[in-house]
């Protein structure tokens, strides 16, 4: 079977989950759920970043040790994960005995090859970005532009790593696309930036306890960059399932925003090809959104969290609008009123509606049994024809809310088949034509089950059995997606039950 693996970043555990993390990894769970319908075997890993200087000072606000902290603020992004049905298979936390080991074998390989060296560093640290900032990166305060706080002095003997001796294979490797960095725009960004050259870069701290310790020289901690990036081999069995590891490496997409993008697309591949590692095939840096025009910031009081997101639309609909409510890679707006007014239109009032009237009028008139019918499946095919055309590609190429238009468009062609049909009007003079049409858009509502079943997957099998359909709807997707062609056929078989009319996303006030 073909291998495919995916990651999100590992989180920074500071504070509890918000809309940001859940972005990226309801994205990264959709394209994987996407690729298994596909027919590969798929790995996904997500996890927690819970070294660092960040992290012993947030330990240190809530009066607890460090390991108590990271244990207790690690399980409310698992516990996120769980309730929005993320499918990943591994959960790397860089406490975890396993990615120390993983550190070590990595950090070791480096050292061995002197391409770790010792030297005296002074720069400006960042703790909130948990890096150095030079003068020309602070604003007119002398602050950090992002966090707003004054960097702290450091002055010590460190590690270095010789980034710098990557430089040209980098810039080589980013142009001839051996590293694609995804979309182009942020590509020629790193690009300019490489160009004015790479420096080496400090990958370990001597006042830092909380971090793990260089395995040649204890009295230092490793930079946690470096101990995050490495979860990504971690995960797929680095230090404790090597066959694994060969079978999933390189990775196929590293998803992320464009924050940490750098890391990525410079420091990971030098730190790989240092350590004779492949490199992953595909850097994808999604857009940074802000909420009602603002950064999301506690002091704002504007973080949307998970539970807010789930209380107000339930499971699947957070899904889909967290995803969809901007397009996937440019920068983007999120609001409150944006997501209602999505939900509104596309799932209350499209897809809602489709379901509730077909199985509305099937009930109403035919006990939900369409018995004998005359069969006609040029809707479901038209429909068909439009996901052939659109869905597959956009999936393909992460175009995630793009991939959800078509599959609006073609809730909207079945929606204006029926007001075109008027099968209200049919109940009253014509029962059999009623009974082919009610068919006709079974068979088409199906087909857009299939097609949700990466973005809603309770949904999607919701919809599934409501309409009495044969089989297992994964089974009926793979059969499609290998080929990334559906073809029309009788999924809900006449004569099935059908379920009583039933809504599924109830409408919202705005
Ligand atoms: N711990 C590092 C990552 C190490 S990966 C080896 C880190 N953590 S983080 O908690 O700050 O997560 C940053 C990531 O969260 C972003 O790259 C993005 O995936 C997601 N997002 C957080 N806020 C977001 C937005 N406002 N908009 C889009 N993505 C958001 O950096």
């Amino acid at each position: 079977m073909n291998k495919f693996y995916i990651t999100t970043p590992i989180y920074y555990i500071n504070d509890v989950p918000h809309i940001g993390h859940c972005y990226t990894t309801i994205a990264a769970d959709i394209v994987c759920r996407y690729k298994r319908l596909c027919g590969f075997e798929a790995r996904f890993v997500t996890g927690t970043d819970e070294h660092g200087a960040k992290m012993e000072a947030a330990a240190k606000a809530h009066g607890e040790s460090a390991q108590e902290f990271v244990d207790k603020m690690s399980q409310t992004f698992s516990q996120a994960w769980r309730i929005l049905n993320i499918s990943y298979t591994d959960f790397v936390r860089t406490t975890d005995p396993r990615h120390i080991a993983s550190v070590n074998e990595i950090v070791n390989i480096l050292y061995k090859k002197d391409l770790i060296y010792k030297s005296k560093y002074e720069g400006l640290y960042c703790v909130g970005c948990e890096k150095y900032l030079s003068e020309k990166d602070l604003d007119e305060n002398g602050n950090c532009p992002y966090h707003k706080t004054k960097p702290v002095v450091q002055s010590e003997e460190n590690y270095f790593f010789r980034l710098s001796n990557f430089t040209q294979e980098i810039l080589n490797k980013i142009l001839n696309g051996e590293i694609k960095i995804e979309p182009e725009e942020r590509k020629n960004e790193i690009v300019g930036k490489i160009k004015l050259g790479l420096d080496d870069i400090s990958v370990s701290r001597a006042a830092l306890e909380w971090g793990i310790p260089l395995p040649f020289d204890k009295s230092q901690t490793l930079y946690v960059w470096i101990d995050a990036l490495i979860s990504y081999l971690t995960g797929i069995g680095y230090s404790d399932d090597k066959e694994l590891f060969n079978a999933f490496w390189p990775c196929d997409i590293h998803l992320m925003a464009k924050d940490i993008l750098w890391f990525h697309a410079v420091i990971w591949p030098a730190l790989l090809m240092g350590a004779d590692l492949k490199l992953p095939k595909t850097i994808y840096s999604h857009g940074f959104f802000t909420i009602e025009q603002n950064k999301m910031s506690k002091s704002l009081g504007n973080v949307i969290s998970p539970d807010d997101l789930v209380n107000k639309f339930g499971v699947d609909a957070t899904r889909y609008l967290t995803v969809t409510l901007i397009p996937f890679g440019p920068d983007g707006d999120i609001s409150w009123q944006g997501l209602i007014s999505k939900y509104n239109s596309d799932l209350a009032n499209n897809l809602g509606n489709l379901e509730a009237r077909v199985l509305r009028l099937a009930e109403q008139n035919f006990d939900s049994v369409l018995a004998q019918t005359e069969q006609d499946l040029s809707l479901a095919q038209k429909t068909a024809d439009l996901l052939n055309a659109s869905f597959f590609g956009e999936m393909e190429s992460l175009h995630l809310h793009k991939a959800a238009e078509s599959l609006q468009k073609a809730i909207t062609l079945i929606n204006q088949q029926i007001e075109k049909d008027a099968p209200w009007n049919l109940a009253k003079t014509d029962k059999a034509a009623l009974a082919k049409c009610l068919w006709s858009y079974l068979q088409a509502a199906d087909i857009i089950a299939i097609c949700l079943i990466a973005f809603m997957p309770e949904t999607s099998q919701k919809i599934w059995s409501l309409n009495g359909a044969n089989g297992s709807i994964n089974e009926a997707a793979q059969k499609y997606f290998k080929d990334k062609k559906i073809v029309a056929q009788e999924f809900s078989p006449a004569g099935a039950q059908l379920s009583k009319s039933q809504i599924l996303f109830p409408r919202i006030k705005a």
